[in-house]
């Protein structure tokens, strides 16, 4: 394999566990109560079709403007847990495997659906690993269209099937499966049943490689 493709949210940083709580007080606002389970399905998923789902959920249809002003509050809400990030919320094991791809000459990229990817990157610290970064900003449609791993490879100058994805969302691993690529789960194979294969995370996949 030439080229990584890594998702951000849940791969890199620990940030699904924020992305939940802020959806879960915008839920509770409609009088309904976001599960774990539930969840799963917000994973990958654009901030905007995450509150669809939410208002959909809910039995609610709100004005345009209402539906603004619920997705900027939601993300005010999400920036002020990641505000007090440093490089100590990056997951066990990512340095490491960054550090190996790059001494691999493995070129990697960032297929993140979300617009504070960049932000995020520079706060860990490890922005400069990534020959390319796709994130919400870059693309029109959201996981599981494969548009954002497509244009990672793209940008890599790579063909989608020299690339490794590695998700920890449902919706992204239906993505990369779609563009032709090679899927890791990072989470649970009971939840990431399309995988080819899945790890706990990348400390598992280091002490596999050994
Ligand atoms: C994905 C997350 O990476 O990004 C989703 O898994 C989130 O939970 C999406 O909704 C959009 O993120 P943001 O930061 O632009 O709201
Ligand atoms: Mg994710």
């Amino acid at each position: 394999m030439k080229g990584y493709i890594f998702d951000l949210d849940g791969v890199i940083v620990d940030t699904a566990k924020f992305h939940f709580l802020a959806w879960k007080k915008i839920g509770e606002e409609f009088g309904f109560q976001l599960t774990h389970e539930l969840n799963e399905q917000l994973k990958g998923v654009s901030r905007v079709d995450s509150l669809q789902k939410i208002l959909n959920w809910a039995g609610v249809s709100v004005s345009s403007e209402k539906f603004d002003e619920l997705a900027t509050r939601k993300n005010a809400d999400y920036l002020t847990y990641v505000e007090k990030m440093n490089e100590n919320d990056i997951l066990p094991g990512v340095k490491a495997f960054l550090e190996k791809a790059k001494q691999e000459n493995i070129k990697i990229a960032l297929g993140s659906a979300s617009k504070n990817a960049r932000p995020i990157l520079q706060k860990l610290g490890i922005i400069s690993y990534f020959d390319a970064i796709v994130d919400g900003n870059d693309v029109t449609k959201a996981k599981p269209d494969p548009e954002v791993f497509v244009t990672a490879a793209k940008k890599l100058g790579l063909s989608n099937s020299d690339c490794v994805v590695f998700e920890d969302a449902e919706a992204g691993i239906e993505a990369a499966k779609r563009a032709g690529m090679k899927t890791i789960g990072i989470g649970s194979s009971e939840v990431l049943t399309e995988a080819d294969e899945v790890f706990s995370g990348f400390d598992e996949i280091l002490r596999m490689e050994k």
